[in-house]
Formats: C-alpha cells, structure tokens, sequence
C-alpha cells in the first residue's frame, strides 16, 4: 500500500497528545475519526478543534475554507469499532500502560480493515513489545509525536524487526504530507531518541531538585537563560503531565524491576496529590491563574 491510499485516519484516545493529532490529521486533509473510552474527554477533544480551527482563522493563519475542510474532514466517535471500521492508518494514543495498549491493538486487529497500519504514539515503549498482539506485525510501528503535537514538527518513526519496509516508508511519508519532520530509527530502542536526551536532562534536573542543589524554579531558568530551551524540564513536565511522568516510569520499573526506574519523589508526591501539571491547573508550577 502506498502513501496514496491513506485517506482515513482513526485516532484511538483523545487526551493530551491524541486530541492534537486528530486535529492535525483533519487540517492535514485527511478523514479523521478519533474515539475515546471517555465521554468527557471525547467532548473537551470536540470544543478544543472547534475554538482552535476558528482561532486560527480569527489570527489570520488558516483561511476559514480551510478549517470549514477540517470541520467536514472531522468526527469524534465513541465507538472504537466505528472509528476504525474504514481506517487506512490508525494511531493510538491512550495511556502508557502495556497491558492495556496490547489490548487496543488485539481489538484494533480484528475491527480495523485488514489492510490498515496501526502505529503507536508511545512515548518510551517499543513497538514490539505489542506487535504481536496482532495477526500484522509487519503493519505494526511507532509514531511518536511530541507536545504540542500541533506545533512541534518532530516525529520520530521507529522500524521495529517487524515492521515492512512499506509500513516505514508509508509513516515517514504521512508525517511529511501532514507537515511534519520525520526522523527514521532503524532500530528500536526503550525511549527513542528525544526522549533519552531529554530524559538524561530530567534526571539530572530531579536529582539536583531532591538533593535540595537548587528550587525547580532556577533548574528552569539555568535552562532557559544559559541554554536557551524554550522550557526548563519542570515546565515541560507540567506541560506533557506528571501522571505521564510517574505512569512512564513504573512501567519501565515493574517491565525492567531497575529501582532507578522509579519516579523521583517530588514527582510522585504531585502524582498523588493529583496535580498533574497545566492540564490540572497545577503541576511544579501554578496554572490556576492561567488565562482559559
Ligand atoms: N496547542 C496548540 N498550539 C499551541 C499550544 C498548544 N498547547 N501552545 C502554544 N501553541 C502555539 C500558539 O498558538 C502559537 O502559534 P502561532 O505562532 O502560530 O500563533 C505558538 O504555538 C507559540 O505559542 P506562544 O507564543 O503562546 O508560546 P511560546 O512561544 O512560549 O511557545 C511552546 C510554546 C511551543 C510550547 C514552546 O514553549 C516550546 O517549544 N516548548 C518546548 C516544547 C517541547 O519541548 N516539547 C516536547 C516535549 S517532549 C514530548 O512531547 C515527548 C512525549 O513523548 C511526551
């Protein structure tokens, strides 16, 4: 199957990362379906491409034919097997919890068109570690977006043993058709590439925090004002979710039983706390004052 036959698009999770995938898919110009298990978050996915599509006409950088496109080219769908049911490529997005993915793509298996490409928008897991959930492996890949998947240009694409070469170049070509900057892995590694050197720096950055070196607040502003980050890792935590954080890494904990897996405990406090970052209204800093 080539780049040209893709033209249905289902989105399986509507959070964080999923809700901005769909809404790229469908200004990319490409049906899109996304679903979520969750009623309300399915809704919050709906109102955020309604308010993005006109502000971006409203700021002058989309013309309002084409987000009329996007609106057309768009559904929110609670069903999963409906979302699916025409899908050429489908991405998931839901949380990063094994088990669960294995599950979503054993029924993505049986409900999506034989002919479609299941890619996974994990964060850190590899996706052979799922693959074999289903009767394709060689359909099976990663496609890791990064936050805000709207506005970051990257996406690494991850050729897993399993994979097609057909599967890997059809992915690089849809991330480039959506306006993207794909970078290929030829071999499958825990966390990717960003992801490593960004977690090397959040390392670095929570050992020094829970030593009690420096607050948060100037482990930021080190990064912003003597590297030049656009964020400090803290901020960025609060940005991609602490629960992301904690969940990432007792996975890699109870998968790996590396004690150094485990979240620092000022993420884990946050974690429990439930204050999860922006999406919460509080993370490592405070967003309840935050312009809606
Ligand atoms: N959704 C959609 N668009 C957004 C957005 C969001 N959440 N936040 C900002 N934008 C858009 C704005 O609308 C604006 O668009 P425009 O220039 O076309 O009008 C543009 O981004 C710039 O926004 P602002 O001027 O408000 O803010 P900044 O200039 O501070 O940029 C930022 C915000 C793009 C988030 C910037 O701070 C940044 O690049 N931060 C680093 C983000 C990063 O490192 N992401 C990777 C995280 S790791 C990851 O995702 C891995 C995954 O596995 C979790």
């Amino acid at each position: 199957m080539g780049i040209d036959k893709i033209k249905n698009i289902a989105v399986i999770g509507a959070g964080n990362m999923g809700h901005q995938i769909a809404t790229l898919c469908a200004l990319g110009g490409f049906r899109t379906t996304c679903t979520d298990v969750n009623g309300e978050v399915l809704k919050k996915a709906e109102n955020f491409f309604n308010s993005y599509t006109v502000s971006r006409v409203e700021k002058g950088k989309l013309s309002a034919d084409a987000a009329r496109q996007a609106q057309a080219n768009i559904r929110f769908v609670p069903d999963m097997k409906e979302a699916v049911k025409d899908a050429d490529y489908v991405i998931e997005a839901v949380v990063e919890l094994l088990d669960l993915k294995r599950k979503i793509f054993a029924d993505l298996d049986r409900m999506a068109p034989k002919h479609a490409i299941l890619a996974t928008n994990s964060s850190r897991m590899v996706s052979s570690l799922i693959a074999d959930a289903t009767s394709r492996p060689e359909k099976v890949i990663n496609l890791h977006f990064f936050n805000p998947a709207l506005v970051m240009k990257l996406v690494e694409v991850v050729n897993g043993p399993h994979c097609a070469p057909e599967t890997a170049d059809v992915s690089f070509k849809l991330c480039e058709k959506l306006g993207k900057v794909p970078v290929m892995l030829n071999k499958e590694v825990e966390g990717f590439l960003l992801n490593r050197m960004l977690g090397a720096l959040l390392r670095e950055a929570l050992w020094l925090h829970d030593m009690g070196v420096a607050s948060f607040e100037d482990i930021d502003k080190a990064c912003l004002y003597g590297a030049g980050h656009p964020m400090g890792p803290f901020r960025l935590m609060d940005l991609t979710g602490i629960d992301l954080e904690y969940t990432m890494r007792m996975e890699a904990f109870r998968r790996t039983g590396d004690r150094a897996q485990l979240p620092s405990p000022g993420v884990a406090e946050r974690y429990f706390r439930g204050d999860y970052g922006e999406k919460t209204g509080r993370g490592w800093f405070d967003y309840s004052q935050k312009k809606k």
